[in-house]
């Protein structure tokens, strides 16, 4: 597992909560960022984007996910999460169920660390496997 340093972990951090302000949220009022380090170096950046209609909404975990895919990214290092009422994050928010499966679709569960985070001086550092344990993924379709 490639060990990420401290300023890194910190960088990742700053940046999900640069972006849970930029969350559309106007339902919830719940403001998720997310900070997706690519194997290449390259950062991509989600929030989540809500719809009047509910079913649509799209996590922030799974915009930068998706932006990146999109890019031409299929392997991952990490991802920094924050969220919060009105994008004042109070409490740890895991990544839901939808986007730990995307997670499993791009990620080897014992190497991709997901980064829980209040602010840069509080947070967790988990592996995939320890919050999706036993979790479906390309490899069970293998031939
Ligand atoms: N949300 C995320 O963006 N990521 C998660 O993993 C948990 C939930 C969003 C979806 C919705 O816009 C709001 O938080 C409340 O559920």
């Amino acid at each position: 597992m490639k060990q990420l340093k401290e300023n890194e972990i910190k960088e990742l951090i700053t940046t999900a909560l640069h972006m849970a302000q930029r969350a559309y949220a106007p339902y919830s009022h719940f403001q998720v960022g997310a900070a997706l380090l690519a194997k290449s170096g390259t950062v991509y950046t989600g929030c989540n984007i809500e719809n009047a209609a509910y079913t649509p909404t799209n996590c922030a975990e799974r915009t930068a996910f998706f932006k990146a895919v999109s890019e031409g990214e299929r392997e991952f290092t990490a991802i920094a999460a924050v969220g919060g009422m009105n994008g004042v994050p109070k409490d740890y928010a895991g990544p839901c169920g939808v986007c730990r499966q995307v997670m499993m679709e791009f990620c080897d569960p014992e190497e991709f660390q997901i980064i829980l985070a209040i602010d840069q001086d509080h947070y967790k550092v988990c592996t995939l496997a320890e919050l999706f344990p036993y979790g479906f993924g390309p490899g069970d379709l293998a031939v």
